[in-house]
């Protein structure tokens, strides 16, 4: 495990070319829209302190707590960003969906 993560970070670290079959989250319009209202204010803000959309070894940090601390984290809360991240509608499908897209690469 602690192996294989550190191959990850490697090749996330290596950035600008990705293996082909990296994961790439595409998402549909009504995601897309909820992204632009709620979490792009701060996850595509640098000096938000929010980990960054693409920020792929970050975001391989922070899911070292495993999915559903991620998604507890959106739902109660965590620093400055408030319970359920300005999207009150979201669901757990969309939350896990909209984190699936900040710990993608950028396109
Ligand atoms: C008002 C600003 C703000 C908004 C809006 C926001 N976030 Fe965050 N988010 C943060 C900050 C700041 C952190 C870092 C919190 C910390 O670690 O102290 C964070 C951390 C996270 C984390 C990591 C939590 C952890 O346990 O490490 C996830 C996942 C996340 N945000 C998802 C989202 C999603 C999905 C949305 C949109 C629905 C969103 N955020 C909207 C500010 C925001």
């Amino acid at each position: 495990m602690g192996r294989i993560s550190l191959c990850l970070v490697a090749i996330l670290l290596a950035g600008c070319s990705p293996p082909p079959d990296s994961p790439r989250v595409v998402l549909d319009a009504r995601l897309q829209a909820l992204y632009e209202r709620a979490c792009v204010h701060c996850h595509a803000a640098k000096g938000s302190g929010a980990p960054q959309q693409g920020d792929t070894a970050e975001w391989a940090r922070r899911a070292g707590q495993g999915e559903a601390a991620l998604l507890a984290s959106v739902r109660q809360g965590k620093g400055a960003m408030p319970p359920m991240a300005w999207c009150a509608e979201c669901s757990h499908e969309d939350f896990q969906q909209l984190i699936a897209y900040l710990r993608a690469p950028k396109e």
